[in-house]
Parts: C-alpha cells; sequence; structure tokens
C-alpha cells in the first residue's frame, strides 16, 4: 500500500542485503519514521516496543532475527537462543512461534555455513507468501460485501473495525482491510467505522492513517460507540483480525472484539474474522487456553499524542496511584463469529468448518496456502 503516494511494505532488506528496514509504527500517524534492524536483538526489541506489531508482521519480524542471528553466529547454540529470545517478546500471536519454527526446519539440516543466506531467503519467502495470503483474504472477503452492497444499491456499506489489521499489521494489504481496499477498488462503495482501540489506540493511529492514505471513507469511534451504531442499523458487517484462532474457531484479537461481537450478535449484524492460515493453533483445542499478554498498566494510565506545538507527549488520564490492569487481548468465542475469511475462502469457526478448508490437518500435515 501507499505512504504518501508511495508504495511500501511494513519490513524490507536494503537491495545490498542489509540491513532489515521497518516502519516504527510508534511514532505513527504523526510521523513516517523508518528504523534499522541489524541484530537479532534489534528485531527482539522492535516486536516487544511494538515498533512493529500485527500477528503476521510479528512472526516475518521473527523470521529476519533469526537471519540476522545467523549472520553474526551460524552455530546451533545461537539458532536456539535467537529462537527462544524471541519467542518470548509476545506471547499471544501464533504466528510469532509459527514463523520459528519454520525458520528452525530450514536451518537446523543446514551445514552452519550456509545458514545465513538461506535464513534471509526463507524470511523473505515467509514475507512474500503473507502477501500473497492477505491478497486472497481481500478475494473472499470482497464477494461478502459484494453481495451486502447488492442488498442496498447506491448506499455505503458500513464495516466496522476493532485494532489494526491492516496492511501495517502484516506485510501489505491487511487481514481485515483487504477485502474494505479490494472492495474500494471495485467501485463498490464502503464506509469504515475506526474503534478508536484503547489502551494503545492502534485503530486511531494506524488503521484511521491507513483508510486516510488509501482514500478510503471511514469515521474514528470511540470503543464505546459501535454497539450504538448497531442498533440503530448503522453497521452492515464487522470484520476484524485475530492472534490466535483454537482449532474449535474461537478466536483471540485485540481487547475489546469480544464485546463487539456481543453487540454484532444481539444486533444481528454478521461478525467476520479474517486471518491467514499462519494464525490458526492447530494444537490448541480451545480458545481458554490461548495466552493472554498482560501489558503494563503505565498504557492505561497514560494517553500519548501530539500537542498544538507538533511536540509528541504523554499525559497521565488518571489520579497519581490509580491501579490498573492492562489485558492485551480477548477471546471471542466461536458461538459469536459468523464466518472466517481465510486465504482458502470463508468457512464457519468450527472445527469441520477448518478442516474442510485444510483437509490435510486431519490426518496432522502442515497447512499451507
Ligand atoms: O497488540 P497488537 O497491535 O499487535 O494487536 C494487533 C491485533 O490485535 C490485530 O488485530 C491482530 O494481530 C491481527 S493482525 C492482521
Amino acid at each position: 500500500m501507499n505512504i504518501n503516494g508511495k508504495p511500501m511494505r511494513t519490513i524490507w532488506v536494503k537491495p545490498d542485503g542489509f540491513p532489515v528496514e521497518i516502519i516504527d509504527q510508534t511514532a505513527l500517524p504523526h510521523a513516517v519514521k523508518t528504523v534499522a534492524l541489524k541484530t537479532c536483538d534489534d528485531a527482539a526489541y522492535a516486536i516487544q516496543a511494538m515498533l512493529v506489531r500485527g500477528a503476521p508482521l510479528i512472526g516475518v519480524t521473527a523470521a529476519y532475527g533469526v537471519a540476522l542471528a545467523m549472520r553474526d553466529d551460524p552455530g546451533d547454540a545461537n539458532l536456539d537462543a535467537a529462537i527462544t529470545d524471541l519467542a518470548a517478546q509476545r506471547p499471544t500471536a501464533v504466528n510469532l512461534r509459527w514463523a520459528l519454527d519454520e525458520m528452525r526446519a530450514v536451518l537446523a539440516p543446514l551445514p552452519e555455513a550456509d545458514r545465513a543466506r538461506a535464513a534471509f531467503k526463507h524470511a523473505a519467502k515467509l514475507a512474500t507468501d503473507d502477501v500473497e495470503m492477505c491478497r486472497k483474504i481481500g478475494v473472499h472477503g470482497l464477494a461478502l460485501i459484494r453481495d451486502i452492497a447488492a442488498k442496498k444499491p447506491g448506499k455505503p456499506v458500513n464495516i466496522l473495525t476493532h485494532c489494526n489489521a491492516g496492511w501495517l499489521a502484516c506485510i501489505d494489504w491487511g487481514t481485515a482491510t483487504s477485502p474494505i481496499y479490494q472492495a474500494h477498488a471495485a467501485g463498490i462503495p464502503v464506509h469504515v467505522w475506526v474503534d478508536e482501540t484503547r489502551p494503545r489506540n492502534q485503530g486511531a493511529s494506524l488503521t484511521a492513517f491507513e483508510l486516510q492514505q488509501a482514500g478510503v471513507p471511514h469515521t474514528l469511534i470511540t470503543d464505546n460507540a459501535g454497539g450504538h451504531y448497531m442498533q440503530r442499523g448503522e453497521v452492515d458487517l464487522c470484520i476484524v483480525g485475530t492472534d490466535r484462532v483454537a482449532a474449535n474457531g474461537d478466536a483471540a484479537n485485540k481487547i475489546g472484539t469480544y464485546l463487539k461481537a456481543l453487540a454484532a450478535h444481539d444486533n444481528k449484524v454478521p461478525f467476520y474474522v479474517a486471518l491467514p492460515s499462519s494464525t490458526i493453533d492447530w494444537s490448541m483445542a480451545k480458545g481458554s487456553d490461548i495466552p493472554i499478554e498482560e501489558r503494563s498498566p503505565d498504557e492505561v494510565l497514560n494517553i500519548t499524542g501530539r500537542l498544538a506545538d507538533g511536540k509528541i507527549a504523554s499525559v497521565a488520564i488518571a489520579a497519581a496511584g490509580t491501579p490498573a490492569r492492562n489485558p492485551a487481548f480477548d477471546v471471542t468465542p466461536a458461538r459469536l463469529i459468523t464466518g472466517l475469511i481465510t486465504e482458502r475462502g470463508v468457512t464457519t469457526a468450527t472445527p469441520e468448518g477448518l478442516l474442510s478448508l485444510y483437509p490435510e490437518r486431519r490426518s496432522g500435515g502442515l497447512a499451507v496456502a
């Protein structure tokens, strides 16, 4: 997608093969900054401090982190240490573990001398595969939007999304936003309700920015407003992303997603979850087993933004000493999910629905696009 008219991805490698570069998402939307990742520690820090975030992008950044580690020392001990360190940075998005498992499977059998080159090559493949999976998610989600558009000719399809499951959370296209971008490109009128997504405000700072850059009509709303617009018939469907889907179809996503699914259910608004197969955790039977990241209470107690003079500042929004908790994700039960939009098509959030799209999993094989 474009930033200020320039095509960009969220992570790339300099033309001579080093370093890896990312967009620093903590600076958006007020500044577009790129940061160079030169070591595995740089990649781990970028994931932990959320310079990069979003399940698919976390996975690909970790893959490049392994490549950077192999560039420094391709030995077995360093491969193990890099994977252990990167895996510990964020617990909920299964794409992180998935990407690291992929890297280990490719690198461990190779002679040390071949590992760095192979690692960069495989990390690039994971990035390219993610772009293609997200493009296909968009094709399948577009059909859903087209069906709704046909029932309200000349009027925009109103889509509510939560957090940022856009191209900034992936490599390109996004998951939840890919159908929206493709509908917009196809000339279908769409309008997006963007949940601000406290406490880190990924909706306000990232999704609204993305949609603005792409010229897609959108309106930023508080996290508490979605139910109100659903009651008034002003939301045609919800599309959100996910950090991990359990084998039974339960989906973990940014905190607050569950409340939107409850409101959608009460108002008979279709609620879709968009995901690449790298986000399915076939080893996890149900969503209540998904580890939920607990982040610093400081994110709840303070808010960061741009002052009138252009300076970025963080201000306290509660009395000093106020206790706060900050679970970063919640789990939406499968029964509240109308469908899962994957790179292989749309299916029900059930074990059978998932297995119908990924039949190789019936015998324990690998899920591939
Ligand atoms: O904490 P974040 O910003 O990494 O959370 C991101 C989300 O919850 C996204 O919705 C999810 O990763 C899906 S990304 C396509």
